[in-house]
């Protein structure tokens, strides 16, 4: 028996017998590396492709000022529900044959507890759009990924891609617990809100955004509610979750610290080795057993992009396996073609390092560098580099004196950063991840004096398995070819293409 025939995991749509589960997710990249295009072949090719949902809004505004040539962005957002909303953001930042190169980007306001009426429609549409686009054109799985600490746009951006109607719903990097029933909720396009994480605050404070669906309500009936999988890296967290999130959690992505983006710190504390990395021990490891006992259904991540890896992961009872590194360099990603070159041809070369950061990220999580010329991992470039706070969703909410909110980023100014309360020793090594990953997928700004934001480039410690897809003369590679690569199906027969007819 395959384990794609059995029981609920198994869905009808349309002519198409649909898997609900897949064998390969590939993982959420942000900014705007995992885009429409990477999840449309991903999905298409019969696994789940998921885009990035991190900073979208300011990515739409991006794509419309540099005039969206083939006009793709606009048909998306002429499928918004709600037309005049759609309307409005064109006028606002469509630029008919693009701004000229040395013009910098009209800026989008930062989002706060109360974000402007403009900002939330933008978010919403943004989410639709990177969703419709993704779900275009076949019966495939679709997910999208948030980021838990990135609070403030949360429910804006979830309600936009239930629009499109996005099947999976995917966070890490914090404590989810809200979500599921936030997914409930906006499903009956029911007003909610959600709890911000601000510093200082003690247990009788409450401080939550909210978000009123009904302003984009087109018909009575309610929306699908995505399925919900938690992103975490223990199962002790995982256990809470399943037990005390406010709705269903649907399962688990278990990701081990090897993975690029942001990584969970190891337990009991950053104590790092002599090059400056994290020291991670036996606890950090997986228990896969924990998991398995949990009884939800769950996929490994980090390091585990090879047929091996997906064998193994079967083995120990997963569904299946969340890939990034593999897919962050493949044709249809968002990363600069001139990047994913130097990183091709550079793993030709030699056994790729990959460091990770301990300081890097102000949301305080150890995050993946990748060594790219002229990047923001050389050590000149950085100290040369301006800082500049214009985009700041990474900033965290503190508590004022006088009972308000403000909000400070590590990677700000010093200055500001001392001025607001913030310690001055939390930004040193601090990294502008907003600005250097918008540089990645070219989208950087270009600021008042012509300065750009050299850019910010991460991946997982075994990327060096993309040498086995292009072997020595190859320069390029497709979302196909990591999948050909990965299910090996003379090898695993079982991991058959999870969509036929
Ligand atoms: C370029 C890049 C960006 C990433 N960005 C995110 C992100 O925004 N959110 C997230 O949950 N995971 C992110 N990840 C992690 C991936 O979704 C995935 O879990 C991970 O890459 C799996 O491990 P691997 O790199 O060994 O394949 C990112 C990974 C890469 C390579």
């Amino acid at each position: 028996m395959q384990p794609h025939d059995v029981g609920e995991d198994v869905v009808f749509s349309g002519e198409f017998r649909l898997a609900m589960y897949p064998t390969i997710i590939q993982g959420g990249m942000g900014v705007a590396v995992s885009n429409y295009r990477l999840a449309r072949a991903v999905a298409q090719a019969g696994q789940m492709g998921v885009v990035s949902g991190t900073m979208l809004d300011t990515v739409l505004a991006r794509r419309l000022q540099d005039g969206d040539a083939d006009g793709t962005i606009r048909r998306a957002i002429g499928k918004f529900p709600v037309p005049e909303i759609a309307q409005r953001i064109l006028r606002e930042y469509f630029i008919e044959g693009g701004r000229k190169p040395d013009t910098p980007y009209k800026s989008v306001s930062m989002h706060s507890m109360k974000s402007a009426g403009l900002l939330i429609d933008l978010t919403v549409l943004a989410n639709f759009v990177e969703v419709f686009l993704a779900k275009e054109g076949h019966e495939g799985l679709v997910g999208i990924n948030y980021l838990t600490k990135i609070d403030l746009p949360t429910l804006p951006s979830i309600f936009g891609a239930m629009l499109a109607g996005v099947d999976f719903v995917l966070m890490g990097a914090g404590i989810p617990r809200a979500i599921p029933g936030i997914l409930d909720r906006l499903s009956r396009q029911e007003p909610t809100s959600l709890k911000i994480d601000v510093e200082g605050s003690s247990a009788e404070d409450c401080y939550t955004v909210e978000f009123d669906p009904r302003k984009y309500l087109i018909k009575q009936t309610d929306l699908k509610r995505p399925k919900f999988l938690a992103i975490v890296s223990s199962s002790v967290l995982a256990l809470s979750l399943a037990k005390k999130s406010s709705g269903k959690v649907d399962g688990f992505v278990v990701e081990h610290h090897s993975a690029g983006g942001h990584n969970a710190p190891p337990r009991g504390g950053v104590r790092v080795d002599e090059h400056g990395e994290p020291i991670y021990g036996p606890k950090d490891e997986i228990d896969t057993d924990s998991f398995q006992k949990i009884g939800l259904p769950f996929w490994l991540a980090g390091g585990y992009g090879s047929p091996e890896g997906l064998r193994k992961a079967l083995e120990s009872g997963a569904k299946g396996i969340q890939l990034g590194s593999l897919f962050a360099f493949c044709n249809e990603s968002g990363i600069e073609a001139s990047i994913k070159r130097e990183v091709i041809e550079w793993i030709q070369k030699e056994k790729p390092e990959v460091f990770t950061d301990p300081a890097a990220s102000a949301s305080g999580y150890p995050f993946k560098v990748v060594p790219v010329e002229s990047s923001l991992s050389d050590e000149l470039i950085y100290l040369n580099r301006q800082r500049i706070c214009d985009l700041g969703y990474l900033r965290q909410a503190y508590k004022k004196e006088d009972g308000s909110v403000g909000f400070r980023c590590s990677g700000e100014p010093v200055n500001n950063f001392v001025q607001k309360g913030g310690k001055i020793e939390e930004t040193c090594g601090k990294k502008c991840l907003c600005n250097g990953l918008m540089s990645t997928v070219g989208l950087s700004q270009v600021q008042k004096d012509g300065y750009l934001e050299p850019p910010l480039v991460t991946a997982g410690k075994y990327i060096g398995e993309i040498k086995r897809i292009v072997g020595q003369n190859r320069d390029n590679y497709s979302a196909q070819d990591v999948l050909n690569f990965i299910l090996d199906k003379a090898a695993h027969p079982h991991t058959k293409p999870i969509l036929t007819k």
